[in-house]
C-alpha cells in the first residue's frame, strides 16, 4: 500500500490566549500518524485508533476534492500518535493522507501544497482550523502562531530550537473537548473583563520569555515559563483535577514545567524534561497513576 506521514504536535505556550489574539507557540513531536491507502469502491477508513468514523470520511472526501482526485480509498490509519485530542492528530492524518493519495496519482507537491490541501481536510474534522496543526503536521519544528480574524490571514514563523526538547506526553483519561473549553474561556472573559486582561498581560510577558528561552536553548527557563502559563489556565478553568495530578507528579520527578497542552479540560498535558531517559522515567511514573503516558521529542523543521 502507498503511504504517506503527518506528525502529531503540542501547544508550549498560549492555548486559549491564542484565541484572543495572543502568538502562541507550538512545536511538532516525533508521533506520527502513518496513513496507507488502497483504491476501493468507496471511501473507508480502517484504524485501531478511537476515531469519529464520519469525520474521518467527511476528511478524506475533502482531502481527494482539493486535491482534484475522483478515485476511492480504503484508507488505513496507523503510527504511534494518539487520536485522544490536543495532540493535533486529525491534521496529521490530512498530511499523511494528501501525501499518500498525491504519490499515488504521480502528483508532485511541494510543502506548502501539501500543507494547503491538508487544511482543507481539517476544515472537515474542526470547522474553522486555524491552520497551526497543519502547518506542523507538514514541516514539523517549533512554529510562532499568531491567528488572524480568518484563517488566511494568520501568521506563522519558525522558530530555529537550539536544544532538543524531550517531553512526557499525558492523556488524562477525559477526551478534549475543544469547543466546550474555548466557549468556557470566552465566559471567564465576559464574566471578569479586568482580570482576564490582566491574565493576557502576564501571559504576553510568558510568551516574549519563552520564545527568547527557546532560541537560546535555555530548557530550565522554558520549563519556569510553562509551568507560570499552567498557572494561568488554571486560573480560566481550563486545568482540570487530572491535569493537576499528572502535572504535580511530573514536577515531582524533576520536570523543569509541566502543563496542559491543547483545549484541556482533561484532553494532554505535557512535562518539560531534561533527557530522554528522564522523559521516560517521568512518563513511567505518570503510568503508575493510571494514565497514559509517553515519551517523546520536538523534531525540528525538516
Ligand atoms: O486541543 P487542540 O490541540 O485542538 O488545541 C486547542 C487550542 C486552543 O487554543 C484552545 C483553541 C484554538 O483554536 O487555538
Amino acid at each position: 500500500m502507498i503511504e504517506g506521514i503527518g506528525h502529531g504536535k503540542v501547544i508550549l505556550f498560549g492555548e486559549h490566549f491564542v484565541v484572543h489574539g495572543a502568538p502562541a507557540i507550538a512545536g511538532g513531536i516525533a508521533n506520527r500518524a502513518i496513513v496507507r491507502i488502497k483504491r476501493a469502491d468507496n471511501n473507508s477508513i480502517v484504524t485501531k485508533q478511537k476515531v469519529v468514523p464520519e469525520y474521518s470520511i467527511a476528511g478524506i472526501n475533502s482531502v481527494l476534492g482539493s486535491l482534484g482526485v475522483t478515485e476511492k480509498y480504503e484508507v488505513h490509519l496507523e503510527g504511534d500518535l494518539p487520536t485522544y485530542g490536543g495532540l493535533g492528530s486529525s491534521a496529521a492524518f490530512c498530511v499523511g493522507l494528501v501525501r499518500a493519495v498525491a504519490k499515488e496519482n504521480g502528483v508532485k507537491l511541494n510543502e506548502d501544497e501539501v500543507n494547503k490541501h491538508a487544511y482543507n481536510g481539517e476544515k472537515a474534522f474542526h470547522g474553522n482550523p486555524s491552520g497551526v496543526d497543519n502547518t506542523i503536521a507538514t514541516h514539523r519544528g517549533v512554529v510562532e502562531f499568531r491567528r488572524g480574524t480568518t484563517p488566511a490571514e494568520s501568521k506563522f514563523e519558525f522558530i530555529t530550537l537550539k536544544t532538543p526538547m524531550h517531553l512526557a506526553v499525558s492523556f488524562s483519561g477525559e477526551y478534549s473537548a475543544t469547543a466546550k473549553m474555548v466557549a468556557k474561556v470566552q465566559q471567564f472573559k465576559d464574566d471578569n473583563q479586568e482580570e482576564f486582561a490582566q491574565l493576557v498581560d502576564e501571559y504576553l510577558e510568558i510568551f516574549a520569555l519563552g520564545k527568547k528561552a527557546i532560541e537560546t536553548g535555555n530548557i530550565e527557563e522554558v520549563g519556569r515559563l510553562m509551568n507560570a502559563n499552567q498557572a494561568l489556565l488554571k486560573e480560566l478553568g481550563v486545568s482540570y483535577e487530572h491535569n493537576e495530578k499528572i502535572n504535580a507528579i511530573a514536577l515531582r520527578a524533576g520536570a523543569f514545567g509541566a502543563k496542559v497542552t491543547g483545549g484541556g479540560g482533561g484532553g494532554c498535558c505535557i512535562a518539560l524534561a531534561e533527557s530522554n531517559d528522564h522523559a521516560e522515567k517521568i512518563a513511567e511514573l505518570i503510568r503508575q497513576a493510571g494514565f497514559e503516558s509517553f515519551a517523546t521529542q520536538i523534531v525540528k523543521k525538516d
